[in-house]
């Protein structure tokens, strides 16, 4: 990266792209504006930019579209949200698509310098994924790991919510995770630790891009989940807890998902499949792209049969 970083600001609003200019020129970097998606688009596949700042609600092309575009063909370019209040699921997502961080909208000189200087040292010192140390977690995350801390620091029983919000932005617990959680909510390392191994709902390895949750609970057990989690298995190659080579799957076993009356039940991301069969369960791993089944509809029969005797 040059001396002088070269800043991409992209907001429907020119006023944003102005007030950055002000306070980012006077620091020394190099800025440019877009007024939405498409002429960010446009710049970038004319010039090279270090750093981009966007806005998510714009029309025509919004800031999402916008990102998954840089990911997939600018990968070296940082990405930094400028934004109001953008929903939970709006933040998951730009979360899960790396972002760097946010600036809130409107934002004050100071806070926008902060989290400048913050994305550039983050893109200068990025590595690719597979070598990225443990201790290193986008700025976004660990912001918004401590906004959930701060809210829950005074509640008692406050461990398992924050564990479970936390999982939700950073996707596992490592040990980097835990320990600021321990640090926020002021208690031992090790209770920390020790809860987090002992749910299964939990996990301290990155999950794939599909997170296979197969309800072991009573109510499943007896209508026969176990055969059904066998032939995953088997299609999937890997076992409970594991993920996929290829990062695309990983299976849960869990306790009870809530929907018995539907047992046997799994769930896939946040959709729920119930009244299971093997072979249907095979089915809906194949419509989110899993290694297509070869089952037979006999096998199937023979399944469902073993299933009521
Ligand atoms: S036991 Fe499986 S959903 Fe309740």
């Amino acid at each position: 990266m040059s001396d002088e970083p070269k800043i991409l600001v992209v907001d429907d609003e020119l006023v944003v792209i102005r007030s950055a200019e002000r306070v980012l020129k006077s620091e020394g970097y190099q800025i440019e504006g877009a007024l939405g998606g498409r002429e960010a688009i446009l710049k970038m596949e004319q010039g090279t930019y270090d750093l981009v700042f966007t806005d998510l609600k714009m029309p025509e092309v919004d800031g999402i579209t916008l990102i998954r575009w840089i990911k997939k063909s600018r990968p070296n370019i940082g990405i930094v949200i400028i934004t109001g209040y953008p929903s939970q699921e709006t933040m998951k997502e730009a979360l899960e698509l790396g972002i760097i961080d946010y600036v809130p909208k409107p934002f004050t000189p100071s806070v926008l310098l902060d989290v400048t200087k913050r994305a550039v040292e983050w893109a200068e010192g990025r590595k690719p994924a597979e070598e990225k140390a443990p201790e290193e977690f986008p700025p976004a995350m660990a912001k918004e790991l401590d906004r959930v801390i701060r809210e829950y620091r005074h509640r008692p029983g406050s461990l398992i919510p924050v564990l479970q919000r936390a999982q939700e932005i950073v996707g596992f617990l490592p040990p980097v995770v835990q320990k600021r959680i321990a640090k926020g909510l002021n208690m031992p390392e090790a209770e920390v630790h020790s809860v987090v191994s002992f749910y299964s709902f939990f996990t301290m390895k990155p999950r794939g891009d599909h997170n296979v949750r197969v309800c072991l609970g009573t109510a499943c057990y007896v209508k026969g989940i176990e055969g059904v989690l066998d032939k995953i298995k088997e299609q999937l190659k890997i076992d409970i807890g594991e993920t996929t080579e290829d990062k695309k799957f990983s299976i849960e076993g869990v306790r009870c998902l809530g929907a018995c009356g539907l047992a046997p039940v799994m769930m896939i991301d946040q959709e729920t499949y119930g009244a299971l069969t093997p072979s249907k369960a095979l089915k809906v791993i194949g419509e989110y792209g899993g290694p297509v089944s070869s089952q037979s509809p006999d096998e199937e029969t023979a399944a469902v049969a073993g299933q009521e005797g």
